[in-house]
């Protein structure tokens, strides 16, 4: 039995990379800055400790395993900040595998550089890096726009009428821990998706098969989509933050298919409709 450091444990990835190396039989230790969040989801199956990425004391427990996933917070845009001097702090000390936590076309977002500047990090380290690039996850729908389906009948993005190849977050938690436990997997870099791209018309259709009544995608531009946010009380920063991850969808550049999880996990990924099911029926 190896033992595996994974952050962002309590989170949608970290829950999955957890649940896949418990059912291989390895030893987990889960780091969150919540230990009691720990209890809720795994009772005593993982070995929960304290870790906060701002706090340098909360780093040790990592030292004696034998591979790291490594997972940035959503909605920050100064993540590869608030990551660095974790990696700083492994680059002296670890000498096991680490999987980053990037994303599809993040590799060449302007706006937000910060997978960039981690994933360029970690490949001038000296780190056994891996880095996973998922696509959007399907999972996304259920725990994002669960409102806006249940009470409005819409889902709301500015993702225009482009194609993205949605993956479930199952399959990616099954890839990351694949990588984690094969020592001759190092310094790959794996995009992972499912098997179609689709518009958030053909989302919108897929949904109203499965609830019975008509959902819609109003295609808002991103004006209204700021202003939308806006006048819901959120913060400005969600929509600076979110304009330019759907203009990627917008774009046509993130509907790129490939075969990354079946050959990594041997199984054919999850379809976008066996997900919606599972989280909205
Ligand atoms: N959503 C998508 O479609 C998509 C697609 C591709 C890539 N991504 C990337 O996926 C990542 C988000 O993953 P997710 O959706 O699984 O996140 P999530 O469900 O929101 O979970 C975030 C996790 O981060 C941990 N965390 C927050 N602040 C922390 C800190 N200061 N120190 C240590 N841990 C901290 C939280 O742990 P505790 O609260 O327990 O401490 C939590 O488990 C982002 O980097 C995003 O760019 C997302």
């Amino acid at each position: 039995m190896s033992t595996y450091f994974i952050t962002g444990a309590t989170g949608t990835i970290g829950k999955e990379v957890v649940n896949s190396l418990l059912s291989k039989n390895e030893h987990v230790i889960a780091g969150t800055r919540d230990p009691q969040k720990l209890q809720d989801f795994y009772k005593d199956s993982v070995t929960g400790t304290y870790f906060d990425y701002g706090a340098k004391e909360s780093y040790q427990e990592v030292l004696n395993t034998d591979g790291i996933f490594l997972l940035g917070p959503p909605l920050n845009p100064g993540l590869y900040e608030l990551l660095e001097p974790f990696v700083d702090y492994l680059q002296d000390n670890y000498k096991g595998r680490l999987i980053y936590l990037s994303g599809n076309g993040m590799e060449n977002l302007e706006e937000l550089p910060f997978h960039k500047k981690m994933e360029e990090k970690l490949k001038n380290s000296s780190l056994n890096w891996n880095i996973v690039r998922p696509g959007f996850f399907m999972q996304n729908f259920g725990n994002y726009d669960r409102e806006n389906i249940q009470d409005r009948n819409i889902i709301f993005s500015p993702a225009g009428e482009g194609k993205s190849s949605f993956v479930s977050s199952k399959d990616v938690g099954s890839a990351i821990a694949e990588l984690l436990i094969d020592p001759n997997r190092v310094k790959e870099t794996h995009v992972l998706t499912g098997t179609k791209a689709y518009t958030h018309f053909d989302v919108a259709a897929m949904l109203s098969d499965i609830l019975r009544r008509e959902i819609t995608y109003p295609n808002p531009d991103e004006n209204t989509y700021k202003q939308v946010l806006k006048e819901s009380g959120a913060p400005d920063f969600i929509a600076d933050y979110m304009i330019p991850v759907y203009g990627m969808i917008k774009q046509g550049k993130v509907d790129n298919v490939t075969t990354a999880i079946k050959d990594l996990t041997g199984k054919e990924p999850e379809s976008l409709e066996e997900v919606l099911k599972r989280d909205f029926q």
